[in-house]
């Protein structure tokens, strides 16, 4: 089968990438009274009457056995492993990280639901550190610049000639809001790092927790300085963007002097069954080319068909990225 017949593609894959998101780990812990507050109140309520019977750790372990069986060469998983941000719940996390896969295979960034409220001198989601740091072949790129507290994104996790670059759009934020941002510094790093790593020619994989994009998310929800990033986007180029947030599969593209950048949505990787908009648990498995002029990608989505049934292919298809105005195909 061919590119051309737009199901399935008959190159073999330098490199194979796991993506899931927003798995939303329960129980929830004994809320201190030192964390409780209107915003972790209304969570709390939230948690309690709906959420709780939606995520499924059973789901989620099913999923998990999944993608070690598919075996992929790295494992991203971007954001909201928590709920209220809670120290006990980033505890539980880095557990849950470590069963998923070593750090150096397995890349983490936090969601809204991770940098939530206010939680004192805690360390917070730093516990989760050596999954969510630069790696060694990609020392160089942390750049000889100061590197240290919330100005440790992006990092970059280099895997030959693919590159992964992690940003951080989580901010504590008000009651009823999940919106997130970039903030100036780590846009005008990420700048430098796409201009290196697109220098080398390398395949550029960004991995954020919102969608990237100015009106992907609803309001209260979204990425404040979207309009920043889609413009770095933009001028810098990417040949793939990676997030969650939504809970829904979404694929869009732009454009960039490399060719239009496809920026894909996964939905939640433990939701028991739908939910609004949001279908039951899934990832992606990204089957990369990377030694071609231009980079091959094929998507595979495995997850739920339905509630209580298996783990299944559920879409397979390749993203062909194009170059200049060419009109961006996707099959
Ligand atoms: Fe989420
Ligand atoms: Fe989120």
């Amino acid at each position: 089968m061919t590119a051309a017949d737009g199901r399935s593609a008959d190159f073999t894959p330098d490199f194979t990438l796991a993506h899931l998101s927003d798995v939303h780990l329960g129980p929830l812990p004994p809320v201190g009274a030192r964390h409780w507050n209107v915003k972790r109140l209304l969570g709390w309520l939230n948690w309690q009457r709906r959420r709780r019977h939606l995520y499924s750790r059973d789901v989620l372990d099913r999923i998990v056995a999944d993608i070690a069986a598919q075996a992929p060469d790295h494992i991203a998983v971007t954001g909201d492993l928590a709920n209220l941000g809670l120290p006990a719940e980033h505890e539980a996390a880095l557990a849950w990280l470590r069963a998923l896969g070593d750090p150096e295979r397995v890349t983490v960034i936090p969601g809204n639901h991770d940098i939530y409220s206010r939680i004192g001198a805690d360390p917070g989601t730093a516990r989760w550190h050596p999954h969510m740091s630069a790696n060694t072949a990609a020392a160089d790129y942390a750049i000889a610049e100061a590197i240290s507290g919330d100005q440790a994104f992006p990092f970059v996790r280099r895997f030959g000639r693919l590159a992964i670059i992690a940003l951080n759009s989580a901010v504590p934020t008000r009651p009823l809001y999940a919106i997130g941002r970039i903030g100036k510094a780590q846009l005008d790093r990420l700048a430098r790092i796409l201009d290196r790593l697109g220098a080398e020619g390398l395949m550029r994989v960004v991995l954020i927790h919102h969608p990237p994009l100015p009106g992907l998310a609803k309001a209260r929800h979204d990425l404040q300085d979207a309009d920043a990033l889609a413009e770095v986007l933009a001028r810098h180029g990417a040949e793939l963007v990676l997030h969650g947030h939504e809970h829904t599969a979404s694929e869009h593209w732009h454009p960039s002097p490399s060719g239009h950048i496809p920026i894909i949505g996964v939905p939640s990787a433990s939701l028991a069954r739908p939910h609004k908009k949001e279908p039951p648990a899934r990832y992606h498995l990204y089957r990369l080319a990377l030694d071609t002029n231009r980079p091959m990608i094929e998507l595979i989505s495995r997850g739920l068909a339905e509630p209580d049934g298996p783990i299944v292919e559920l879409e397979r298809r390749l993203i062909v990225p194009t170059t200049g105005a060419d009109r961006p195909l996707s099959h």
